[in-house]
């Protein structure tokens, strides 16, 4: 097997995600033997800086040992069951250090398959609580300018990405979208704190009109990641936090691309102080 044997049969059979195919008809797909730490190595024996992680997901490195031991140990003993009814103890364990970690008040956990089907969870779990409160007027979701949240239908509704939403608006469900705080914008000598507090204006009066009909605003603490890594101060969360309270609506924080670290505090949720209603985690 080598590179250009393995890149044919690749485009024989396989489309690949957020990829324009027609890209690869000049630029070779890179087929990857094996990889370690930060390093990936084709089949040619050239090596790769995984410098974007696979994609933000490798925080600890490929083929880590203490990752890859549990994992074949946890093979061994239950590869899986049904979590209807049934439970196992590394799932138990797992909720628990989460519970243990998250901001304070995020005392349950439900595990997803990915970071879309995680939104997807967030946003079913809002509609349903208030429905649950009879309030069944609350309907629609709040988000932000340039934000992203993921692929199926309905986190890509609350996502903001032209390029990934435009095809399949017609089949998407209405969202509010307020102008967001990305302090790539501020004025000349503005702060990021005085440029995200002034942007915040915009969300308070979206929140005061529609509110009675809102279930959750949905945002990405700090850093808009694939709408261009685009960052704002913690002084906006913060007053995001007052006002989902004082105009009861849910707090939603995705946290699939800022969490664990990337931001420099485990959560960074935590650089505001704020417990989200919802932490979406991948
Ligand atoms: C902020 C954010 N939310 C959601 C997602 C979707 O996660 P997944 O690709 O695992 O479905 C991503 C993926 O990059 C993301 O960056």
């Amino acid at each position: 097997m080598d590179n250009r044997s393995l890149a044919g049969r690749d485009l024989a059979v396989l489309w690949h995600p957020c990829t324009q195919m027609k890209d690869h008809e000049n630029l070779p797909m890179i087929p990857i033997k094996t990889a370690q730490g930060v390093w990936l190595e084709d089949f040619d024996g050239k090596r790769y800086l995984d410098a974007i992680s696979s994609w933000w997901v490798n925080l600890f490195g490929h083929a880590n040992p203490v990752i890859n031991a549990a994992l074949k140990d946890q093979l061994d003993a239950l590869e899986h069951v049904i979590f209807a009814g049934f439970t196992h103890e590394a799932g138990i364990r797992l909720a628990e250090k989460l519970v243990e970690i998250t901001p304070p008040g995020l005392n349950r956990c439900f595990y997803a398959d990915n970071g879309s089907a995680a939104v997807e969870v967030a946003l079913k779990m809002s509609f349903h609580y208030w429905r649950n409160l009879g309030q069944t007027q609350k309907t629609k979701f709040i988000t932000l300018e340039n934000s992203y949240h993921g692929e199926t239908l309905g986190a890509l509704a609350v996502g903001n990405v032209a390029l990934y939403k435009e095809t399949y608006a017609p089949l998407l469900m209405d969202v509010i979208t307020v102008p967001g705080p990305d302090c790539y914008y501020r004025e000349p000598g503005e702060s990021w704190a005085d440029y995200s507090i002034r942007r915040f204006a915009l969300m308070e009066q979206t929140l005061v009109q529609h509110a009675d009909s809102v279930c959750a605003v949905i945002i990405e603490p700090l850093v808009q990641c694939a709408g261009n890594m685009r960052m704002y101060d913690a002084a906006y969360l913060k007053l995001l936090r007052t006002a989902c309270d004082k105009y009861r609506v849910h707090l939603i924080a995705d946290e699939i691309a800022v969490g664990f670290g990337r931001t420099g505090t485990f959560f960074a949720c935590e650089q505001a102080a704020i417990s989200p209603d919802f932490i979406c985690l991948s």
